[in-house]
């Protein structure tokens, strides 16, 4: 199997993280001592450069590069990287002044002024022509310099702009994508309320002010900002592939921040790069956290199906928590360990120093104000760097997932912003969050997919709420199942359309009823508190938001509803199909049942943990493989020491320690243990 290394020029886990030399030019005392401190600290990879751009360019096509210069020597004579950014996330004030084009408009068609970051219109020429010239001066300057090992494209894309520009973007996109406006309405099924587009110059995004209850048009605006911001990023990358086209691009993500679509963006990156700032309490609330917070690393793998990179988190505490609790002693370790065992080959920070001043002064850094290496978040962060070090076997390896499970953003779009069933909050991601649960309690790797990726590498793929289904999805479930696999899905599968268009003929849609052998007739919304029940194998389930009316048409019955009028209906369905077998579940519960019939399709699937002992609540094991070794991540995650056993012998891959028989985890801690396969 091979590896594949983030740049094979430099094969090491990045360590460091976000340094803003460009703030601390008037100290150079503090710039000399970084360079102490990064070896100290065991930092190999700063990113630099990130909001920079007024620093770069402090008057219209007056550049000063000094700095960087400096810190890109710096960091190499000190043996270090740079993971170089372009400068487009914030701009200076002399251009939002000279250039209103340049800043964003609201959805209430407000021009902003100046200020704050992430506010830049993605079709203004004069943004993105101001952008390509600094990125080709940057790219022209550092493309043979030793330091450079990625490029940082921007930060955290998000948001939409509404300014004329924008707006016309979008006609031209609908025009792309329908042909003609006959075709357009009918998707949109704008004849309702007296819709009905008669001009393209009538269509305009979704505003308080305007139209909100057009669905599709709804669906289109957010697919039309995903593929204009990635436009934009076109734009901006086109120097850099033409100077340093060996130099790996992206740009940082935020999991399953539904600002874009990363899946579709995904593909245009070199590798996926994602910033976590997970709110730890320290407490045994922390083990069920730390399950969302995997789910969140495997989608980041996923996305490209290869290692990623951690661009973003903290040391410490954060502040734009409500409350900025300190990470505790060892948590820092834990959650460094977690990246590198979902498949993330470095763990960066935001922030290297703390400021002086201004709005992140009091966000957790390396170096703290104090301004030296005697803190313990400044030790935890150098132990990290130490053990990263003793990790180069697993560096570039792969994860192995024989389920997965399918979040895909347009179906998040589409129900977040449907009316009916629970109003304000369907809780979609926390009810895949609940579905991913017994695969990571269980030390199962799982990957996280869309419509677009490979269904025929896994056993079994997990689809709860499942509500938009295209055609295409609809063959590939079926596909699927026929060919051997098992499928799980849920209540609201198959109700709409790719544009939000109901099926007709009957819930699930097209030939998913055959596939799972059931029609789902209706779906009853209970208020909060308000509860059915399920009994399964004698064990009874709270039914808790959503009862769905389902008829078996095939299926075999496993469990009923106990209550109500729909009382003695099925609950939970399986139907064989094909060479497959297709489950269905009616109702929400608070997560026991899911565990259950989880477990069920893991037992009939024979898949197992690539850890053999029995993991305790608190302890999970993920692995990563060379395909000759298996690297696997045993992790306490309790505030109490964990035992367990195995009857392999396995080698730590850091301390070279032999380990059989009985293991003790204290808390916090993480064994990464090897055998060959
Ligand atoms: C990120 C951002 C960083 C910094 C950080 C603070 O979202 O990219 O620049 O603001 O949050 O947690």
């Amino acid at each position: 199997m091979k590896k594949i290394f983030i740049n094979p020029t430099y094969k090491y886990f990045l360590h460091g993280g976000d340094y803003n030399p460009d703030q601390w030019q008037d100290y150079p005392e503090v710039l000399k001592d970084d360079m102490r401190l990064m070896q100290l600290a065991n930092c190999n990879s700063m990113s630099v450069g990130i909001f920079a751009w007024a620093a770069l360019e402090p008057e219209e096509g007056k550049y000063d590069f000094s700095f960087l210069d400096k810190a890109m020597d710096d960091i190499y004579a000190n043996g270090g990287r740079v993971i170089l950014a372009t400068p487009s996330g914030a701009r200076p004030a002399w251009m939002s002044q000279k250039y209103p084009e340049v800043n964003r408009v609201t959805e209430n068609r407000d021009r902003r002024w100046f200020g704050v970051r992430h506010n830049h219109c993605f079709t203004s020429p004069i943004y993105r022509e101001k952008v390509t010239q600094i990125n080709t001066l940057l790219a022209e300057r550092y493309k043979d310099h030793p330091a450079l090992i990625a490029w940082h494209v921007s930060n955290e894309y998000s948001g939409s702009c509404h300014c004329d520009l924008c707006r016309e973007a979008f006609r031209e996109w609908l025009k792309k994508k329908y042909g003609t406006l006959r075709e357009l309405n009918a998707q949109w099924w704008s004849a309702f309320w007296a819709h009905t587009y008669t001009d393209w110059s009538q269509i305009d995004p979704p505003s308080p002010l305007g139209e909100r209850c057009v669905h599709g048009l709804y669906l289109d605006w957010r697919r039309f900002v995903t593929d204009q911001t990635i436009d934009f990023y076109k734009n901006e990358i086109a120097p850099l592939r033409k100077f340093t086209p060996n130099i790996p691009i992206t740009t940082n993500f935020m999991g399953f921040s539904t600002v874009l679509d990363y899946r579709a963006f995904a593909k245009e990156v070199d590798f996926v790069s994602h910033d976590a700032y997970p709110t730890w309490k320290g407490d045994e609330s922390d083990i069920l956290r730390a399950s969302e917070v995997s789910m969140r690393y495997d989608l980041n793998r996923s996305l490209k199906h290869k290692p990623f990179v951690q661009m973003e988190c903290t040391p410490s505490n954060v502040n734009h928590h409500d409350y900025n609790k300190l990470k505790r002693p060892g948590a820092h370790m834990l959650s460094s360990m977690q990246i590198v065992a979902h498949g993330g080959d470095s763990v960066l920070y935001f922030q290297w120093r703390k400021n002086r001043g201004s709005w992140e002064k009091f966000h957790g850094a390396v170096v703290d104000h104090v301004g030296n290496e005697n803190t313990r978040v400044f030790r935890e962060v150098s132990e990290v760097g130490a053990r990263l070090k003793k990790l180069d076997a697993v560096l570039g390896t792969m994860t192995e997932s024989r389920v997965a499970l399918i979040s895909d953003w347009s179906n998040r779009w589409a129900l977040d912003n449907a009316q009916g069933f629970q109003k304000n909050d369907k809780k979609v991601h926390a009810t895949h969050s609940k579905h991913y649960h017994p695969m990571w309690k269980r030390g199962i790797n799982t990957d996280i997919i869309g419509e677009d990726d490979d269904f025929s590498c896994y056993d079994i793929i997990i689809a709860p709420m499942l509500y938009i289904t295209s055609d295409n999805m609809i063959d590939k479930l079926e596909q699927f199942v026929k060919n051997g696999g098992t499928l799980l899905c849920t209540y609201m599968l198959g109700m709409v359309n790719e544009n939000d268009r109901c099926h007709l003929g009957g819930f699930p849609g097209g030939k998913l009823k055959e596939v799972f052998g059931i029609w789902n007739e209706e779906i009853d919304t209970l208020y909060p508190n308000e509860k059915n029940s399920v009994t399964f194998n004698g064990v009874t389930y709270d039914a808790v938001d959503y009862c769905e009316i389902v008829h078996a048409q095939g299926a075999e019955v496993l469990a009923t509803y106990n209550d109500d009028f729909y009382k003695g209906m099925p609950a939970l369905t399986v139907n064989n199909y094909g060479k497959g077998k297709a489950y269905y579940v009616t109702f929400r519960d608070n997560g026991d049942f899911t565990d259950v019939i989880t477990e069920r399709l893991l037992t009939e699937c024979g898949i197992v943990s690539d850890f053999d002992g029995v993991l305790p609540c608190g302890m999970t094991a993920h692995s990563r493989t060379d395909g000759e070794n298996l690297y696997v991540f045993l992790q306490n995650f309790s505030i109490n020491p964990l035992e367990t056993s195995t009857a392999h012998t396995w080698v730590t891959v850091d301390w070279k320690e032999t380990i059989s028989g009985e293991i003790t985890l204290d808390s916090y801690e993480t064994l990464i243990l090897s055998r060959k396969i």
